[in-house]
C-alpha cells in the first residue's frame, strides 16, 4: 500500500493541476452525456458561468447569517423564488442547505422535535415513507432515532394508499411522499395523501429533490403533472434541489415550510458556549458562499425561459429514449413515469439486465443498477438530447450481445448485482458492505492507489469483485436449502 504524505515543499500549482487532470482521466464522461445520474449539465457556457459565480463568493461563509449580507440575500431570494414556483404564499419560509440529504435530515429532525413538543407519547415517533422514498429518509431515521415505516407500493410503483391508511397509527409524526421518487420516477398521489393527512392532523413532507425545479416547468410545457406542491392543502414542507434540475453548482437545495409554525422547531441555539451565544438554522456550521451565489446566479441567468428550454430538451430526449427502449424486444420501462426519470428491465429470461449494464459500461455509458425488481436507472437531462440515438444503438447492441452470450450474467458486476438482489439474508449483505466501508476508510485496507492515478480503478468495483466468492457461497447455500 502507498502511504501518501504531505509534500515537504509545496509543488508548482500547474503541476498539481495537471496531476488532477490525470487523476480524472477515467472518470465518467458527463460532458458528453455519458452519465445518467450524478451530474446535471446545461452546456459549457452555463457551466463557465457557474464557475465564475461560485468563484466570486468562494471565500465567503454563510455560517453567521448576519455577517455576509450578500449571502443572506441570495438565500432569502432563492427561498422566495422557490416558494412562488411551488405554490407557496406569504407565509412560506425556508432555508438553503448543502443538498437533498441535508434538507431531508433537517426536515425529519424538525418534525421529531415538533412532535415531541406537542405530544409526550412514549416510544420513537413514526415516520411513514413510500418504499420508493429516497434512502436519505432511512439515514435520517437512523441518525435521529425515529421509527421508519416503509409503506408498500401499488402496481403503478406509487405508494399504496390503502396500505398507507392502515399504517396511520397514533404516534405518527410525519408522512412522506415523493415528486417524483428516484427509483422509478413516478409521483405519489400527493392530493389524496394530503387529504388523508390533513384529516388526521399529520404533517406531510414532499420530497421534490428531483422534481422541485423540474415539474413546474414540465407543467408549463403542457405535461399532465398531477398536483403535488403547496397547492395541496395537506403539504407542510417540500425539499427541492437546485443542484439537480435547477442546474446550479453542487451544494444547493432548499427546504421550504408552509409556515414558521413548523420551521421554528428546526433552529439550534446555544447560550452557554464559551465561544459566545450561537444560533444556527441548518445542520452545517460553515456554509459555502460559492454554492449560494451559483444557485442564485443559475436562477437569474436561466430564468423561466431558460428552464423551459432545458427541460423541454430533457423531456424530448427522455421520450425518445423511453420509446426506443420499449421498441427493443425483451426490454420494458417500469410504470408510466411522467417526467425524465425512469427505470427499465428485461422481460426476456435470456437477457440479464445487469449484464446489459456491464455491456453499456464497456461502451462508455455510466448506468446505475437497481434491485426490486432488477433494473437499470436513467435520469435524463438536457445533455442527453444529442446522444439519445447513439445510446439506443449501443443499448440494442448490448441486449443482443447478452442474449447471444447468457454466460455474461455470471461475469463482472452483473454476477455481483444479481447475487445481491437475490440473497434473502440482508443482514449478511449489510455486514459485508460495512466491511467494505472499513476497507475504504481504514488503515491497511484498500486505499485508492493515488500513485497509479487514473489506472487505480474504482475501489468499490474492486471490492465488489472480492466479495463475489462470498456471495457465491451464500447463494449455493440457498439453492441447497
Ligand atoms: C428524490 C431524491 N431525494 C433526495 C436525494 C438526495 O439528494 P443529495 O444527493 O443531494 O443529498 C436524491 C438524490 O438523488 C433524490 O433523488
Amino acid at each position: 500500500m502507498t502511504t501518501v504524505r504531505l509534500p515537504e515543499n509545496g509543488r508548482p500549482p500547474e503541476e498539481v493541476l495537471a496531476q488532477m487532470d490525470r487523476m480524472a482521466a477515467d472518470d465518467p464522461r458527463w460532458r458528453e452525456g455519458r452519465t445518467f445520474s450524478l451530474v446535471y449539465h446545461a452546456g459549457e457556457a452555463h457551466n463557465r458561468f457557474l464557475h465564475r459565480a461560485y468563484e466570486k463568493f468562494f471565500s465567503e461563509n454563510g455560517l453567521n447569517p448576519t455577517a455576509f449580507r450578500s449571502l443572506k440575500r441570495f438565500e432569502s431570494e432563492i427561498v422566495q423564488i422557490s416558494a412562488a414556483l411551488l405554490g407557496g404564499d406569504e407565509n412560506t419560509v425556508g432555508l438553503l442547505t448543502a443538498g437533498g440529504t441535508e434538507s431531508i435530515l433537517l426536515a425529519l429532525k424538525t418534525y421529531r422535535d415538533r412532535f415531541r413538543h406537542r405530544l409526550r407519547l412514549p416510544g420513537k415517533p413514526r415516520v411513514l415513507v413510500p418504499a420508493s422514498a429516497h434512502v436519505a429518509f432511512e439515514k435520517a431515521a437512523e441518525y435521529f432515532d425515529l421509527h421508519l415505516v416503509r409503506v408498500p407500493l401499488a402496481g403503478d410503483f406509487r405508494v399504496d394508499l390503502g396500505a398507507l391508511r392502515r399504517r396511520l397509527l397514533p404516534g405518527t409524526a410525519l408522512v412522506v411522499a415523493s415528486a417524483p421518487c428516484y427509483p422509478y420516477g413516478v409521483i405519489d398521489d400527493v392530493a389524496e395523501i394530503g387529504e388523508l393527512c390533513k384529516r388526521r392532523g399529520i404533517p406531510l413532507h414532499v420530497d421534490a429533490c428531483l422534481g422541485g425545479f423540474l415539474l413546474p416547468f414540465l407543467h408549463k410545457l403542457g405535461e399532465p403533472i398531477p398536483p403535488w406542491d403547496f397547492r395541496v392543502p395537506g403539504v407542510t414542507s417540500i425539499s427541492a434541489d437546485l443542484h439537480k434540475y435547477g442546474y446550479a453548482a453542487k451544494g444547493a437545495s432548499v427546504l421550504l415550510w408552509r409556515s414558521m409554525e413548523y420551521m421554528r422547531h428546526q433552529f439550534f441555539v446555544s447560550t452557554d458556549w464559551c465561544g459566545g451565544v450561537f444560533a444556527s438554522a441548518g445542520i452545517l456550521g460553515t456554509r459555502p458562499g460559492g454554492g449560494y451565489a451559483a444557485a442564485w446566479g443559475a436562477l437569474q441567468v436561466l430564468g423561466e425561459k431558460g428552464y423551459l428550454e432545458l427541460h423541454g430538451k430533457a423531456l424530448r430526449a427522455a421520450r425518445r429514449i423511453m420509446d426506443g427502449i420499449r421498441a427493443i424486444p425483451g426490454l420494458e420501462v417500469l410504470g408510466a413515469p411522467p417526467a425524465t426519470i425512469f427505470a427499465y428491465r428485461s422481460t426476456d429470461p435470456r437477457v440479464n439486465i445487469f449484464a446489459v449494464g456491464d455491456r453499456l459500461a464497456a461502451r462508455g455509458w455510466h448506468v446505475d443498477r437497481q434491485q426490486r425488481p432488477s433494473c437499470l436507472h436513467a435520469m435524463i437531462t438536457a445533455a442527453h438530447e444529442a446522444v439519445a440515438e447513439s445510446f439506443l444503438t449501443d443499448l440494442r447492441a448490448a441486449v443482443e450481445e447478452v442474449r447471444a452470450r447468457p454466460e455474461l450474467a455470471k461475469e463482472g458486476e452483473a454476477a455481483m448485482y444479481g447475487l445481491i438482489a437475490h440473497v434473502p439474508l440482508r443482514g449478511m449483505i449489510r455486514k459485508n458492505v460495512l466491511r467494505m466501508m472499513e476497507a475504504l476508510y481504514g488503515h491497511g485496507g484498500e486505499q485508492p492507489d493515488l500513485a497509479g492515478e487514473a489506472s487505480a480503478g474504482e475501489p468499490v468495483t474492486r471490492w465488489a469483485v472480492r466479495m463475489l466468492p462470498f456471495l457465491e457461497k451464500l447463494s449455493k447455500l440457498f439453492r441447497k436449502g
